[in-house]
């Protein structure tokens, strides 16, 4: 979400005549777009921007430092008591306004305005969610597209809802149109984005034909000819009904990844955090989504050491995570966040135990990683290739459909092409294959 914010943002300020640099120290004006979930985000942002604002102080008076996104919202005018040398402090709903705001400073920096002063716009804005539609022109093959904005679920330990507001939707129109436009230039790949993408539309749409109004949507964006894939983040379990359960079985565009928040495998945790499902309608959701589409694979995130999570509540955690066979994740340690109903218990597991819990899940999901991998080992995939690979001459890099990075040796030409891939060779993160040229297997 952060990415495509900033690029939107980027994308703006190119068509209003900036130019995006390499590297920072060739800068003039610095945004730094910022995430809230956790106070170690933060805090690295506040870091970054200590280091800058006293870069300008010291070297470069006329270097503009700005903070965008979800600190900006949730902190404020308090961070000037940090950073008093911030020049913009910019929210999540006014992302679109930064040109205009920068214009002003620049103006004021060149002496044809009033005194500089930090300029500060967190106010709520209608139809904010209808601003983040810019893309940089490049035709990249794989593209994100901005749903919806906001979040209306109450997990207890979450800052969303305080620094993204309240669910609201892009008209259907509006997106397909974004998504045609992007693979006119070159983009074979969607990803729809969105706190809870599953809730898109809720606002302004009702159910047809007991389709959601996020099924709606996939429906119309698998009727954009040209796109070869679509993909969506993130998705909450509670809107996995048999409408989207069925779009994967349907929608032949719909890739078999899905990123499937866990957060807990113990229903004393789950209901202590209000998540709104339990550990069996989750592994029903998962055993459904495998029946209609046998090769999906899953990733989800995790807290662990919430507040009052015993050995026993972490052991269930476990136990769902090997169940489930989650080959990819994120594994987030609590962090008490000021707003939310949790911030009010007591952040009662110490932090060896957090790091401890932590470890043991990443080593499973590696584990289970490379097990998914090795399954490749001798399929023929079909690969979007995206281009060249980090490493290694004559190298090309592209995903499968379902998420896995694959390397092989290609030409340039085959960029943004789907090509049938025989995987010989995995390893924990990526699998690596040949070119093969009598086409693929049936998925
Ligand atoms: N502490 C730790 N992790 C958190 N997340 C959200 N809030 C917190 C918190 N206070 C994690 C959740 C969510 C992901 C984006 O961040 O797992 O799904």
């Amino acid at each position: 979400m952060n990415e495509r914010d900033s690029e939107a943002v980027a994308a703006m300020l190119r068509g209003r005549g900036y130019s995006i640099v390499d590297g920072e120290q060739d800068a003039d004006v610095i945004l730094l777009n910022t995430c809230s979930v956790r106070d170690q985000a933060e805090q690295k942002a506040i870091g970054k921007a200590g280091y800058l604002t006293s870069r300008k102080r010291k070297h470069q008076p006329k270097l503009l430092v700005g903070i965008m996104g979800c600190m900006a919202q949730n902190r404020g005018a308090d961070l000037l008591d940090q950073l008093p040398d911030l020049d913009l402090i910019v929210g999540t709903q006014k992302f679109h306004h930064v040109p205009d705001h920068l214009d002003n400073l620049i103006r004021t920096l060149e002496g044809q305005g009033p005194k500089p002063s930090t300029l500060i716009d967190l106010e709520a804005e209608e139809s904010s969610q209808n601003t983040i539609r810019e893309h940089n022109k490049e035709g990249s093959i794989s593209s994100f597209v901005s749903i919806m904005q906001g979040c209306n679920m109450r997990c207890n330990f979450c800052i969303v809802p305080k620094t993204r507001g309240k669910e609201r939707s892009r008209p259907i129109e509006h997106i397909v149109e974004e998504v045609e436009e992007l693979v006119a230039a070159g983009t074979k790949e969607i990803t729809l984005l969105g706190q809870i993408v599953t809730s898109y539309g809720r606002d302004i749409l009702k159910f047809k034909d007991k389709k959601s109004p996020f099924v709606q949507l996939l429906e119309q964006v698998q009727e954009v000819k040209g796109l070869e894939r679509i993909r969506f983040t993130s998705p909450h379990p509670r809107g996995f009904k048999d409408d989207l359960i069925e779009a994967y079985r349907d929608l032949s565009k719909l890739c078999e990844y899905v990123h499937l928040p866990l957060q807990s495998g113990s229903d004393r945790m789950l209901k202590a955090m209000n998540r709104p499902y339990r550990v069996e309608s989750f592994l029903n959701i998962v055993n459904g989504l495998r029946k209609a589409a046998p090769r999906m694979t899953f990733s989800t995130d995790i807290i662990v050491g919430y507040p009052g999570e015993t050995d026993q509540d972490f052991q269930e955690t476990v136990e769902v995570f090997k169940e489930v066979g989650f080959d990819m994740g994120f594994i987030f340690k609590y962090s008490p966040r000021s707003g939310t109903v949790s911030a009010e218990l007591q952040d009662d597991v110490p932090k060896e135990v957090k790091e401890k819990r932590n470890q043991v899940l990443l080593d499973i999901l590696q584990e289970q990683s490379m097990k998914t991998n090795q399954s490749l080992v001798g399929r023929i995939e079909e690969v979007l290739v995206e281009g060249p690979a980090r490493k290694g001459e004559g190298m090309f890099m592209g995903r499968n459909r379902g998420f896995r990075k694959v390397i092989f040796a290609g030409t340039p030409r085959l960029i943004g092409q789907l090509v049938p891939v025989r995987i010989t060779e995995a390893s924990v993160t990526t699998v690596k294959g040949e070119l093969e040229l009598t086409g693929m297997e049936d998925n």
